[in-house]
């Protein structure tokens, strides 16, 4: 029998059904489906309506998980949502979607730590459960980002979309579950991708918003670099630190803000096409929701199994960056 760990033992996930295109966009600003392709590897992206909170998605998606496990949400223990696209500043969207689900026993909170929150939240998650506090955990990321993205600049509005993925973690004696866990934050670099309004640093006036203070801002080929190096550098280091290679790696499953980054990471790490999850064409940039989006798409293609060696990463805003070595469990999946 070996260790206590945290098995993720269910997924489910949820995009909304309205779909922006690469043409949709060359009629908003002055942009090419050629250059968004050619740069970003981005073809669509899915949107809510205007006015669908946060925890609407975050709540579609654990209903999935809880439905595939086949229990209900009053056995849920804890919810940790990783968004960057809370309901509201406060309450937590956890207390939403505790509401929404019906999960009565459950207590939880939000995680903000924009594109590495599912990693962060994943690794909290799991600490409630192999220390033998909760047995079962729900861990959602969910992002609406078309609610804080600026339609009229085009160096952002091409890249972010809609969606939410939910995770149920319970303990696991087999061998399976999260492994271990590598993450890093460097402060320094809040000033190239944030939302400069709306927190209490510039409160809400009717300045800032002429000023288009309450969207993302970014200085992406700054961002670019940074991901491009610490998503390879984060992963080596997690590999080394328990006595890995790329070749140990089953599934290679990386946060999607741009295609080029993703394959930098894996031509470093030496890994071939079938070893790394690529959805980002489909979904660009969910924020906190492509980790689990990115899961589901490799459960679909059938690239996943029980036993798999799977390396999540994720770089993103802060900076921050995250990643978490996961012995996969057989789950069930339709
Ligand atoms: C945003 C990003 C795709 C831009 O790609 P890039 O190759 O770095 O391009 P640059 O920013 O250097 O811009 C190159 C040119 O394209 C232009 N451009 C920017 N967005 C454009 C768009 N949507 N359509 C057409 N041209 C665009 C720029 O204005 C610039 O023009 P110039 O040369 O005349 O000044 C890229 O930097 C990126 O992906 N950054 C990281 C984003 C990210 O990961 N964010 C989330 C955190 S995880």
């Amino acid at each position: 029998m070996s260790e206590r760990r945290a098995a993720i033992t269910a997924l489910g996930t949820y995009v909304p059904e309205r779909v922006l295109t690469n043409a949709d966009l060359e009629k908003m600003v002055d942009t090419s489906d050629e250059w968004i392709r050619h740069r970003t590897g981005i073809e669509t992206r899915h949107l809510v309506e205007p006015g669908t909170p946060t925890s609407d998605l975050a709540t579609r998606a654990a209903s999935e998980a809880l439905r595939r496990r086949g229990i209900s949400a009053a056995e849920i223990e804890l919810i940790i949502v990783a968004t960057v696209t809370p309901d509201m500043v406060f309450p937590a969207t956890a207390c939403f979607v505790q509401d929404k689900l019906g999960a009565k026993r459950a207590w939880g909170f939000d995680i903000s730590a924009a594109c590495s929150a599912f990693p962060y939240a994943l690794t909290m998650g799991a600490q409630f459960v192999q220390s033998g506090a909760h047995r079962k955990v729900l861990v959602i990321g969910a992002d609406v980002m078309s609610s804080i993205i600026d339609y009229t600049d085009r160096a952002t509005c091409v890249l972010f979309g809609d969606g939410a993925g939910a995770v149920l973690l319970e303990p696991a004696e087999d061998g399976t579950g999260v492994l271990d866990f590598a993450h890093e934050m460097d402060g320094s670099g809040a000033c190239y991708l944030h939302m400069p309004a709306g927190g209490s640093r510039q409160p809400a006036t009717h300045e800032s918003v002429e000023q288009r203070m309450h969207y993302v801002k970014q200085q992406g080929q700054h961002v670019f670099k940074y991901a491009v190096r610490k998503f390879a550098d984060a992963s080596e280091h997690i590999l080394h630190k328990n006595g890995l290679t790329g070749r140990d790696v089953d599934l290679f499953v990386a946060h999607q803000a741009n295609i080029r980054i993703i394959e930098a990471a894996q031509h470093r790490m030496g890994l071939p096409d079938a070893k790394v999850v690529k959805n980002i064409r489909d979904y660009g940039n969910t924020t906190a929701a492509t980790i689990p989006l990115a899961l589901a798409t490799a459960l679909d293609q059938k690239r996943l199994k029980a036993g798999d060696l799977v390396l999540l990463a994720a770089v993103g805003a802060g900076f921050t960056v995250g990643t978490v070595l996961v012995r996969w469990s057989g789950i069930a999946w339709d």
